[in-house]
């Protein structure tokens, strides 16, 4: 798979329609960073995969998946337990009053994300999944064209949601990645954190970046074989992973070279994310 299909579309912008949706839902993203997002949508939609969403809140950012999606004749496919990230609970600076349940007592973001998509005219165009993105990465099973990660901001949900999903993605796809601050003064650091792992597990390149929304392309199959340098480490920390890694690695090795690929840099992730637990706890 070349580099067409997810580079030439940088500068695609959502119909007025799908704007006015996106800019009348609650949400968090400011519009350059959702017109960035648009467009790596359109480029990853090429692929012809589905895209996958993490952190669906009230459908803001969905909307304009939903759109490129529907426009490739493909699906967006968005993750979230609803129940809100730490940030958006009572007496947290991102709490909204109006997403508690009045019966629960809870967060519960779906009715007004249905509301949204309903809105828009786009609820054809998304599979919506209610549950804890690591659980459904879990069983997750299909190369995807695009990855959003944009759930929880602490460490381990950043890093579950970057180990959990970033195999899946298919070569050439693109992993888009919410509220990467370089400056710890501008905000907490665990996208940024995943955004590093990313580039540097060589098997990523930047080619975006609009305020804090960061877009890295997947590597092909021939791009990792001509540096070589993805492989080598790989297998140098393949042989550190342990059971879960290889699991998946063969699972995905039914797919074709690409799964092969996709395993084998699951295993190096799986060993990162060790050392990064132990260095948290130890
Ligand atoms: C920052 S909001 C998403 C904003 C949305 N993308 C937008 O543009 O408006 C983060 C969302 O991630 C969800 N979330 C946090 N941790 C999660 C997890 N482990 N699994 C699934 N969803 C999670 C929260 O419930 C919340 O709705």
């Amino acid at each position: 798979m070349g580099t067409q299909g997810t580079q030439s579309h940088l500068q695609a912008r959502p119909d007025e329609d799908v704007l006015a949706a996106f800019e009348a839902a609650k949400g968090f993203m400011p519009a350059d960073e959702g017109l960035a997002l648009y467009a790596a949508a359109v480029g990853a939609a090429a692929l012809g995969l589905p895209l996958l969403e993490v952190g669906t809140y009230c459908g803001r950012s969905t909307v304009l998946l939903a759109a490129a999606a529907r426009d490739a004749g493909t699906v967006a496919v968005t993750v979230d337990h609803h129940r809100g990230s730490e940030e958006q609970q009572p007496g947290w600076e991102y709490h909204d009053p109006e997403t508690v349940d009045p019966e629960t007592g809870r967060m519960d973001t779906l009715p007004a994300f249905r509301r949204t998509l309903f809105a828009a005219g786009l609820e054809e165009h998304v599979v919506a999944v209610v549950g804890r993105s690591p659980r459904v990465a879990a069983l997750w099973g299909r190369p995807l064209g695009l990855v959003f990660v944009d759930g929880g901001h602490t460490d381990e949900h950043a890093n579950a949601d970057y180990e959990g999903w970033t195999p899946h993605l298919a070569p050439g796809g693109l992993l888009v990645i919410h509220d990467v601050f370089p400056d710890p003064a501008d905000g907490g650091r665990a996208p940024y954190r995943i955004y590093r792992r990313a580039l540097d597990s060589g098997g990523f390149t930047e080619i975006s970046a609009t305020r804090s929304l960061r877009v890295l392309r997947r590597a092909t199959a021939e791009e990792r074989t001509a540096t070589g340098t993805e492989r080598a480490a790989a297998g140098a920390q393949g042989t550190a992973a342990g059971t879960e890694g290889t699991a998946t690695g063969a699972q995905e090795a039914a797919t074709g070279t690409e799964g092969t690929a996709a395993g084998t840099e699951r295993t190096a992730a799986g060993a990162q994310g060790a050392a990064a637990g132990a260095g948290r706890h130890g």
